[in-house]
Formats: structure tokens, C-alpha cells, sequence
């Protein structure tokens, strides 16, 4: 942006203003990465003042922030950045206070960050360009999911182009920001070696899973509406496997590689009618015990196992007894698919996506498994797998086979590790959200969604959402802290594979 600049957060009393985009904005400030003039706008119905609202930011950012790097004084001058107005913003009439009150002398650049349910993204947009407020110099950024079918995403993409043009819309994908995928696109297209290899020819099959312990925490009324389908996969995964089955773009800029991943979208094999059932599963989480890292604190308050072998575990509640659940529920907390790509590189190579909750890790990966040897000199053997795990750690590892030391000829297989953490070990770890908000702010935006693309993957997955509807309405339960359902195992052993834990 060229003048001084107003980020305006719809949303700003929502977890993602205050346990993501506020902190991200806190640490980018620490680094002197924000323009020094960039204000913060948070706007929201509940009716506090700009002091309360700072204060409440100030909460919930010292629990999310790690302790290490949240310092009082810092804090201090950040907060001086955060203004906050109070409106609804479904209400036109709203916004004319609110141009007056964001009001300045001489031309402000504007950024609408949209952290609102998508039903509210067509009103905004309007209201937005009736009050003034979305000159030619403006940007809007649209979270993730765009609608929740392709009409609805052609609904909001045709309202939002009325009002801005494509060069001004950040479509966010948060995955897209994260440093390992980055790095997929730098190991992909920045060393010869892989790029020979990367293809039918070589490649067995692919894996792509976004596992979670969470399950859907309070945000229920959102998540009921959407399932693990709408909310991770017809977005995160589907743009994890854009970037891993796509072609090297020309250049490495907004449209020559989102040109590339649209061709992929268009490429994949549709799944309709009665496939869902052989290569698709749904699942939903029953009552179950989790552990691990990721276990929100207050379940250990109220929930603690008394089970001395499982002292780490606590038991939760399946979907359907969560906290305002609608006990009828048929919504999935869990997917399994199997697909292909159809096009001259990966005919024929199976891609398997997975995502759920309240699973037993925390932990999302890509797996490239390749071919075994032609021929088999030796009696131990397996084939090569490169591994690029994106969390709960960020490492790319390539397990090749060795001999093992000592007599004989036995080989086992051994990790070749290009463990970012350890390579970089002087950088501090970048969170998705501070990357891509630098980028809008620089108005770069090659890590985020363009129209066409939205639209091909809900093109995609729109027949299976309706296949969902006619022959697989109920998803199958799994135990929370396991690996989902069964036949999630079965989906790859039929073609003889298994799944990557
Ligand atoms: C969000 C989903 O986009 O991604 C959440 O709405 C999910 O349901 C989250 O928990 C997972 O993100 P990450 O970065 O923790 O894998």
C-alpha cells in the first residue's frame, strides 16, 4: 500500500481475529514488519470500547502467544495500533457511522478482512462499496470455505466482483501459508533431482492427511453446517494436492501458478452417485479418549482419566454429545477418498485424502510412496518414500534402504532427513497467518485462492456431497483417539496399500 492503511477486521471478537490474526499481527509488529501508519480496525456487535476491546485482545493474545515471545512493552505499542467499533455488519446503515468514524485527513488505503460466516460476505461487500469504502485502492480478504456449494461460491464471487476487481480479492487458504508447503514448491522446482522421478512412471500412489485431536471446540453452529468435508477438504487438501501433482509454472508469480493448479482441479476424477460408496468414507467421532500435545486444558480439569495406564488420555464426548449439538446430526467429522489425476503425468496413480478430528495424532503429511525396484537383488526391501510433514513438526525426510552394519546383507530402511527446524535453526517459526497477511498487505497474492480455482474444487466436490445425500447418509462412527472408521483402512487395501501412521 502506498498510504497510510486501515486493516478492518469483520469479525474482531471471533476466535480467528483473536487467537490467529492478532497475534500474527502482534508478531509482525515485533519484527517491524507492519507499516509504521497501518491501523487495525476490529469491528464487531458487541457494544465495548476501544479499551476494552485492547484489553480483551491483550487476554486472549498472551494464551495464544507463546510465553517466550509475548513481551509487556511490545504489547504496549502494538495495542496503540487496535481502534475498535462497534456495528452489525449486516446493517447498510452501519456503515456510514463507520466511514465517518474511520474518517482521516488525506487518502488511507483499506484492507476488509472478512472473518465472518461466508453468508455475510455478499452484504459486506456491498455495503462496503455504498458507504465508500471500496475505492480501486481497497482489498478484501474472503476466509475459507467460499459458500458452501459451487452456487453458493458463484453467489458470493459474482457479488464480490461487482464490487472489487480479482486483483483486489485474498481468497485465504491458511495451508497455503505454511512454510513446508512452500517448501514443497522449492523442493519440487528448485532441484533437478525430484523432478524426473515425479510421475506415474515412478510414483505409487500419493497420501495426503490432515489429522486432529481437536474436535470441534465451540464452534459448533459453524462446523454442524459444514463437516470435515466442506471445511478441510474441499479447500486444504484439495490445494495440498494442487501443489504436488502440479507442473512447474513459468514464473513463480499470482497467475502463472495458480494457471497451474486450476488445470489439476480440472483434472481430478470425479466421484458421483454410488462411487461415493467404494471411494469415499464418512465418518463422525463417538465417545473416546485423546491425548497429545493439542488436548485443550480445560478437559483436563473436568475430565481426567483415573486409568493409570491411559494418565495422559481424558475422555471426550462423541460429536453428538458435545456442548449444543444437535443429537440428530449427520454432519462428518471425518473423510477418506481415493482419486486420480487424470492427465498424461499421474494416469493411474491412486491420491488418497484423509482429514478428521478427534484423531489419535495431531499430524499432517504428505506422502509420496514410490515404486519398489524393477528388480530385487536383495532378500529386505522396501520401496522409497519421501515424507513432507507440514505438523506437528515441519520436515521433509526421504527413507532409502541400507545395509545394516555387520555381517551379512541386510538392509533396513533409513531416513534421509531434511529436518527444516534443524537446518534453520536460527529462525524463528513463521505461523501461515503472518506470512499471507504481510503478503496482503504488499498486495501479493500468489498464496491465495483465485476464483476459478474455488469454483473447480466445489465442482468437484459438490456430486459428492450429493452422493453423500442419496446412498450415504449416515456417517459411520469411530471412537475419538483412533484413526477413524474401518473401512478407511479397507479404501486402501483394496489396491493394497495402507495408510501412513
Ligand atoms: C481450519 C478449520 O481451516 O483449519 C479447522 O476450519 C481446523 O476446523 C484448522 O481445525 C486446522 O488448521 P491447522 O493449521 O491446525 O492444521
Amino acid at each position: 500500500m502506498t498510504h497510510p492503511c486501515d486493516m478492518l477486521v469483520f469479525g474482531g471478537t471471533g476466535d480467528l481475529a483473536l487467537h490467529k490474526l492478532l497475534p500474527a499481527l502482534y508478531h509482525l509488529h515485533r519484527d517491524r514488519l507492519l507499516p509504521a501508519d497501518l491501523r487495525i480496525v476490529a469491528l464487531a456487535r458487541q457494544p465495548l470500547g476501544r479499551d476494552a476491546y485492547r484489553a480483551l485482545a491483550e487476554r486472549r493474545c498472551r494464551a495464544q502467544v507463546a510465553r517466550t515471545s509475548f513481551q509487556a512493552e511490545t504489547w504496549q505499542s502494538f495495542a496503540e495500533r487496535i481502534d475498535y467499533f462497534a456495528m452489525d455488519a449486516s446493517q447498510s446503515a452501519h456503515y456510514g457511522r463507520l466511514a465517518r468514524h474511520l474518517d482521516n485527513a488525506g487518502p488511507r488505503g483499506r484492507i476488509h478482512y472478512l472473518a465472518t460466516a461466508p453468508s455475510l460476505f455478499e452484504d459486506i461487500a456491498a455495503c462496503l462499496a455504498n458507504a465508500g469504502l471500496a475505492g480501486s485502492d481497497a482489498r478484501i480478504v474472503l476466509e475459507k470455505p467460499i459458500g458452501h456449494s459451487l452456487a453458493s461460491a458463484l453467489a458470493i464471487n459474482q457479488s464480490i466482483g461487482q464490487v472489487f476487481q480479482e486483483s483486489q480479492v485474498f481468497r485465504i487458504d491458511h495451508y497455503l501459508g505454511k512454510e513446508t508447503v512452500q517448501n514443497l514448491m522449492a523442493l519440487r522446482f528448485a532441484n533437478a533431482l525430484f523432478e524426473p522421478l515425479w510421475r506415474a512412471g515412478h510414483i505409487d500412489h500419493v497420501q495426503i492427511s490432515a489429522c486432529e485431536t481437536l474436535g470441534v471446540e465451540n464452534r459448533g453452529s459453524y462446523y454442524d453446517h459444514a463437516g470435515a468435508m466442506r471445511d478441510m477438504l474441499q479447500n486444504h487438501l484439495l490445494q495440498l494436492l494442487c501443489l504436488v501433482a502440479m507442473e512447474a509454472p513459468v514464473r513463480f508469480d499470482a497467475e502463472a501458478v495458480r494457471n497451474e493448479k486450476v488445470k489439476i482441479l480440472e483434472a481430478l476424477k470425479p466421484i458421483a452417485g454410488l462411487d461415493v460408496k467404494d471411494r469415499t468414507v464418512r465418518g463422525q467421532y463417538a465417545a473416546g479418549k485423546i491425548g497429545g500435545q493439542e488436548v485443550p486444558a480445560y478437559y483436563f480439569e473436568k475430565n481426567v482419566d483415573n486409568d493409570s495406564d491411559t494418565a495422559t488420555k481424558v475422555s471426550v464426548p462423541g460429536y453428538l454429545e458435545e456442548d449444543n449439538a444437535n443429537p440428530q446430526s449427520d454432519t462428518e467429522t471425518f473423510v477418506a477418498l481415493r482419486t486420480e489425476v487424470r492427465n498424461w503425468r499421474w494416469a493411474g496413480v491412486p491420491f488418497y485424502l484423509r482429514t478428521g478430528k478427534r484423531l489419535a495424532r495431531k499430524c499432517s503429511e504428505i506422502i509420496i510412496q514410490f515404486k519398489p525396484v524393477p528388480h530385487r537383488l536383495f532378500q529386505d526391501g522396501q520401496a522409497n518414500r519421501l515424507r513432507i510433514r507440514l505438523q506437528p513438526e515441519e520436515s521433509i525426510s526421504l527413507q532409502l534402504m541400507a545395509k545394516s552394519p555387520g555381517k551379512g546383507m541386510h538392509l533396513a530402511p533409513v531416513e534421509l532427513d531434511l529436518n527444516l527446524a534443524h537446518a534453520f535453526r536460527q529462525k524463528r517459526r513463521w505461523d501461515a497467518y503472518e506470512r499471507l497477511l504481510l503478503d496482503v498487505i504488499e498486495g501479493d497474492s500468489t498464496l491465495f485462492m483465485r476464483r476459478d480455482e474455488v469454483e473447480a474444487a466445489w465442482r468437484w466436490v459438490d456430486p459428492i456431497i450429493g452422493g453423500w445425500h442419496a446412498y450415504y447418509q449416515r456417517p459411520r462412527p469411530y471412537p475419538a483417539g483412533s484413526w477413524g472408521p474401518e473401512q478407511a483402512h479397507s479404501l486402501l487395501e483394496q489396491q493394497g496399500h495402507a495408510w501412513h501412521e
